[in-house]
């Protein structure tokens, strides 16, 4: 299972990165926005911090447009994944950017239809948007069952990447359901590694080392 972090914030990037388990990033204009600075500089900056597929979204909304634009995103680094919305420009536009050699993380993806098309027109990811369909009562761990089982039924090579996760016990189920990715805030992240029986079980070490002779 790879691990991606779900932010453009360098800080956070770099943190999760100590951790020594981050395999990408992923990006999108919100969380962009969010951030000082020149959208490029950020991608560059992020593509050396981690070596892994880094996703940069286009804005573009006709196929056409969104080639140019994913060219100009491949431009910044390798290791750039371009999203692409699954829209019906978007799947033309992932076939043709998929034939020629470059890695699509299609994203928005709200059924299991629109993911069937992503795999079909040879995205390297699918994103199913979890937590956004949790948001409207549909339960967004469905989607990502109903997907995997999809995939494998024909062997298609897309995979799949939890997106929109809000809490870590999407981790676990994603995990329990054999995602391939999963693309978390910096907060989850930090959530996985802590328990409070665990704080409190090292205090308690801690105190009655102590009391151990040591000479
Ligand atoms: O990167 C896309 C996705 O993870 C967005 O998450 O929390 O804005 O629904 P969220």
């Amino acid at each position: 299972m790879k691990f991606f972090i779900d932010t453009a914030n360098i800080e956070e990037i770099k943190k999760a990165a100590e951790l020594g388990v981050l395999d990408g990033v992923t990006t999108n204009p919100s969380l962009l926005a969010k951030e000082d600075g020149n959208y490029k500089d950020i991608l560059k900056r992020i593509c050396e911090l981690v070596d892994g597929p880094i996703s940069a979204e286009v804005t573009a909304l006709e196929a056409d447009n969104m080639v140019s634009e994913a060219s100009e995103l491949c431009k910044i680094h390798k290791n750039i994944a371009v999203k692409v919305p699954c829209t019906r420009d978007g799947f033309i536009a992932t076939k043709r950017l998929s034939d020629k050699g470059i890695m699509v993380n299609m994203t928005l993806c709200f059924s299991p239809l629109q993911a069937l098309l992503a795999a079909k027109a040879g995205a390297a990811f699918i994103s199913p948007f979890v937590g956004r369909l949790d948001d409207i009562s549909h339960v967004g761990m469905d989607l990502i069952e109903q997907i995997i089982q999809i995939y494998e039924n024909y062997v298609f090579s897309t995979e799949v990447l939890v997106a929109s996760v809000r809490n870590p016990l999407h981790v676990v189920e994603s995990a329990l359901m054999g995602a391939d990715v999963i693309t978390m805030p910096f907060k989850v992240i930090e959530q996985m590694a802590k328990h409070p029986l665990t704080d409190i079980g090292l205090e308690k070490f801690l105190a009655d080392w102590k009391k151990v002779k040591k000479d």
